[in-house]
Parts: structure tokens; C-alpha cells; sequence
């Protein structure tokens, strides 16, 4: 299987639009050695096959698509590799780009779990608004582990696990998370036996979601922030990291320390890096510190082949 990596920023995106905070000046500048990077979405096609899955649909989609011919194998008047979308949250950055596909001829096949679907029915009714156009064909993703297929995307096998994180802002269950309102997914290329585990939210470790991280060839997992009061250091919020459902890479218990663990052969990459996160400066101890430990920082246009 192939990964494209649509998106590798946070929501807000690097530069992010109204941020002049030393990065997003530095990259908008072309001061600081930094790639800019569009908001969270990876592309998973199986080998041999055009067509796949898009998880998470970005504001920054068109672009996304533009970037990436892979997703436009023009073989009609009309056409897409996108043969479904898989959302892993019902949050803005993961999900507004569903609009974007609404000039499709056929309802969108959209797999998403209850308290997603219901997110995007009733407290951002993108699902509504899509009904005036092409239409939705949902599918019930299940967040226990268990395997399920995509019709059209032969070869590639998925698993969904509920996390700890946070439901978008408009959610009911904003603070009374519900299992659902955030998945990782465990996408497995069943030919070659090689597996990924994606997780762009992610807010805290526990032992059996360490375990299928452990099985994983790669792991994709969520970069949002190096400490846990980022933002609030940098006077952007009154938030911590672990407030918003974001385990922060540094520090004890964080995500380093996790991957660390990982068995040696398994490749780590951080994806969902937010603005402010000093991993994105190509000189920064941070990112030096990243790459003594062999992990990676995703970038746009990147391909992985677990
Ligand atoms: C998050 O991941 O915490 C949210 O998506 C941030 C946002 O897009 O507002
Ligand atoms: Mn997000
Ligand atoms: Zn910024």
C-alpha cells in the first residue's frame, strides 16, 4: 500500500491565516527553514490499484487534490481516486472538506462512527447539507478493534479503536466523551502482510492501544504539540494540550517516550503538527532531539510505504 500524506499540519494549518507568531512569520517570510504544510488528510491506496481511501477531508482538500495527480486519474469526463472517506473525528479540520466533493454523480461512500455521523447531523450538519447535492452512503465504523473492508479498495483491511481525545467544540460530548467521538485506525495491507497505525488526536496511551501500535510497521500519530502548555506559553490560549485531547510529544508520559518503546523496526512519523510546535523548524534542538530518537516529522507531498 501507498500513503499519501495529503495534510501534515493541525488544524489552522502552517502558515496558519492569522498567525504571526515566529514560525508562521518565519515560513510566510522565508526566514525560517520550515516547509508549509495543509491541514490533516493521508490518502491510502492498496499496490496496483488507483483507487482508495481518503481519511479525514480537510478545508485544504481542492489544494490537497491539486498536489497530489494521484487522486485525479482521469479515466472519465468525471472522475476520482477517492473510493470512500474515513473520518477518525467529526472535528472542522478533519471533516469541512466534505463539501468539497459534493459535485459528485454518485452519494459519497462515508464511514464514520455514531457519535461522528451524529456530530455532523445535528452540531455541524455537513451530512444535511449534503443531502441537497450528492448524497451520502454512510457506513457504520465500530471503534473495537475488529476488521472490516471498503468496497472498491481491494487488498487493504481496517481496524478502528476508540481513543481518548476530544469531540469537536459544537459535540454534545465535548466533555463527556463518548467511545467513538475520536478512532485511530489500524489500516493493514493483507497481500504483503505490513501494516500502518494512524492517529492524528490522540490523547493518551493505554496499554491495549499500545499493544496495536506495537504490531503496526509504522506508526502515524498525533505531532499537535512538543510541550504541554504550548499555546498557553505563547499567550494563543488558555488551553493545554491534554485540555484539547492532544498528548504532547515532551515531558514525562509523552508521546517520546512511547515511541521510544516501540519495537526497533517499527518506523514512527508525527503528523497534525500545529503551528506553534517547534518541531517544525528545520534548526530547532526539538527537531534535532526528533531525529537522534529516528523519528520523523510528516511533510506534505510525502509517500510511505510501510
Ligand atoms: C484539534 O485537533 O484539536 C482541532 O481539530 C483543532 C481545530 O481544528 O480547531
Ligand atoms: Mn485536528
Ligand atoms: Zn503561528
Amino acid at each position: 500500500m501507498r500513503i499519501h500524506i495529503l495534510g501534515s499540519a493541525a488544524g489552522g494549518g502552517f502558515p496558519q491565516w492569522n498567525c504571526n507568531c515566529r514560525q508562521c512569520d518565519g515560513v510566510r517570510r522565508g526566514t525560517l527553514r520550515a516547509k508549509p504544510r495543509t491541514q490533516s488528510a493521508i490518502f491510502v491506496a492498496p499496490d496496483g490499484g488507483a483507487d482508495g481511501v481518503l481519511f479525514n477531508a480537510s478545508p485544504d482538500l481542492l489544494q490537497q487534490i491539486k498536489a497530489n495527480p494521484v487522486l485525479q486519474p482521469a479515466r472519465g469526463v468525471r472522475d476520482t481516486a477517492i473510493a470512500a472517506v474515513m473520518l477518525v473525528d467529526g472535528q472542522v479540520d478533519h471533516a469541512t472538506g466534505l463539501l468539497m466533493l459534493r459535485e459528485r454523480a454518485l452519494p459519497l461512500p462515508l464511514w464514520c462512527t455514531d457519535p461522528v455521523a451524529e456530530d455532523l447531523t445535528q452540531g455541524l450538519p455537513l451530512l444535511r447539507v449534503l443531502g441537497h447535492f450528492c448524497g451520502v452512503e454512510r457506513h457504520v465504523v465500530e471503534p473495537d478493534g475488529r476488521a472490516f473492508t471498503i468496497p472498491g479498495v481491494a487488498g487493504l483491511q481496517f481496524r478502528a479503536i476508540a481513543l481518548a481525545s476530544k469531540a469537536a467544540p459544537y459535540s454534545p460530548h465535548r466533555d463527556a466523551p463518548v467511545p467513538g467521538d475520536n478512532v485511530g485506525v489500524l489500516i493493514e495491507d493483507t497481500a504483503r502482510g505490513r501494516s500502518v497505525f494512524y492517529a492524528p488526536g490522540l490523547g493518551e496511551i493505554t496499554p491495549p492501544l499500545f499493544d496495536l501500535m506495537c504490531g503496526a510497521d509504522a506508526v502515524l500519530v498525533d505531532g499537535t504539540f512538543w510541550t504541554d502548555d504550548e499555546m498557553i506559553r505563547l499567550g494563543l490560549s488558555k488551553k493545554t494540550a491534554r485540555d484539547i485531547g492532544h498528548l504532547p510529544q515532551s515531558g514525562p508520559g509523552g508521546m517520546l517516550e512511547w515511541l521510544d518503546r516501540l519495537p526497533a523496526r517499527t518506523r514512527r512519523l508525527l503528523i497534525h503538527v500545529n503551528n506553534t510546535n517547534p518541531i517544525l523548524d528545520e534548526d530547532s534542538p526539538e527537531r534535532a532531539e526528533l531525529a537522534r530518537r529516528g523519528v520523523e516529522v510528516c511533510e506534505d507531498g510525502q509517500t510511505v510505504e510501510p
